[in-house]
């Protein structure tokens, strides 16, 4: 018999088919079919290089098996199996997977460092539907609307791209993603891989009970998919995966606080959360409180009709950086001079953080935190943890 071994596995209902560990593996163990992002137990030699990569952790999954699931079984997984209950009558064996246990968990700490570590979905959140549409089976969906977000006079080309999906099913919920195949192949001749985009409107459609979905998207230097979508006309057909996400999500309290921080593009989840909130909620809800960082007030996106959110509802912190005659500030500055209100927020057991942006802002935001955590005599990384456990605390940063 073979000795039980520690399996590298990912967790298919919370992968959002970003492909980032897959293009990361130095040996080449990560692969993927229409359906999955699998680890080749052949090839996994534990390096950990995937881990602070990917955006959501379901990359960190771990299994001690009698027998390694093949790349095929990881392809025809619709959910995790459960660990197998294991009788160590092999006392060999067992030392051997607790001296593995403490090598990973060692590496794993280290490669945590840095990286979102495991994310929860809120306890009330809603059951989101996963992976419908896959590569090999996309949705067409139509661009019904593309517009430009920023002033044409900004640096910055951000648009709101409306997609309309007809009698498709696209059960969405905000905080999801969705991919976008751009058509054409890559050098090797391989099609394109789908590109990742948080969905900028609620579940009930941008128009309300219309099956469409919206996006933010800004166009990149050089950027296959960003340029592909923002040239493209209304009526065009584009080809769609997901959705994807199961752990950035709304919590469905109503007295539950939003504490939003964000950068950029980083706003299209906050912005579905947002507009949520104004068609279910009444004047008794928990609030929200935004901190938006953007160069300048004409490249923000969403600028105007967030002045127009009734601050019943949501606080917003509109934080630029190159704005003229002011000083350059990031989120993370104006987190500190709101530092006594944010004190109360860590302290509301019902505040979720939302953090989405330039990777960036996380350690700038870590160490605002850090400061006034220890103003209120606790351990900033003590509380984050203790509320990413309990599924309020939830980053997403590329
Ligand atoms: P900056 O003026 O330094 O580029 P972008 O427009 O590139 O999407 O960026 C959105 C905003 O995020 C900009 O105001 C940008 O400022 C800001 N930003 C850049 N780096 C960081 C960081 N490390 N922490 C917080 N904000 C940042």
């Amino acid at each position: 018999m073979n000795k039980p071994l520690k399996q590298h596995l990912i967790d298919p209902e919370v992968c959002i088919r970003c492909y980032t560990c897959e293009m990361t593996c130095p040996e080449e163990a990560i692969l993927h079919d229409d359906n999955n992002v699998v680890v080749d137990a052949d090839k996994c030699n534990f390096c950990m290089d995937c881990i602070p990569v990917c955006p959501t952790g379901s990359i960190d999954e771990w299994r001690v098996v009698q027998d390694a699931y093949s790349v095929d079984d990881q392809f025809g997984f619709m959910e995790l199996p459960e660990q197998q209950e294991f009788s160590q009558t092999n006392t060999e064996a067992a030392t051997g997977i607790e001296a593995l246990d403490d090598a990973i968990a060692q590496l794993l700490a280290e490669a945590h460092q840095g990286a979102g570590g495991k994310a929860k979905a809120p306890a009330t959140a809603s059951k989101p539907t996963v992976n419908m549409y896959t590569l090999g089976k996309p949705a067409t969906a139509k661009i019904q609307g593309n517009y430009r977000l920023t002033e044409n006079a900004s640096d910055t080309d951000v648009r709101h791209i409306i997609l309309d999906f007809g009698d498709l099913k696209m059960p969405v919920l905000e905080g999801q993603s969705v991919g976008i195949i751009p058509p054409g192949k890559d050098e090797k001749g391989n099609p394109h891989l789908p590109r990742l985009y948080s969905i900028s409107s609620p579940r009930d459609g941008e128009r309300a009970q219309y099956n469409n979905v919206s996006l933010t998207i800004k166009r990149e230097e050089n950027g296959l998919c960003s340029n592909y979508i923002c040239d493209l006309e209304k009526g065009a057909e584009v080809q769609i995966t997901g959705p994807f996400g199961a752990t950035f999500l709304m919590p469905e309290d109503p007295q539950a606080h939003l504490l939003m921080i964000c950068t950029g593009t980083g706003s299209a989840p906050m912005r579905g959360f947002t507009m949520r909130r104004q068609r279910t909620t009444g004047a008794d809800n928990g609030g929200m409180t935004m901190f938006f960082g953007a160069r300048n007030a004409q490249s923000l996106p969403y600028h105007g009709p967030l002045k127009k959110v009734p601050a019943s509802l949501l606080k917003t912190h509109l934080v630029y950086s190159r704005a003229e005659g002011h000083e350059k500030e990031y989120v993370q500055d104006r987190i500190m001079a709101e530092q006594d209100s944010v004190a109360k927020l860590l302290q509301n057991p019902k505040t979720h953080i939302y953090i989405c942006g330039l990777r960036g802002m996380e350690d700038g935001v870590d160490k605002a935190m850090t400061q006034i955590a220890q103003s209120l005599g606790t351990e900033w990384v003590t509380l984050r943890d203790e509320m990413r456990e309990d599924g309020r605390y939830h980053v997403e940063t590329y």
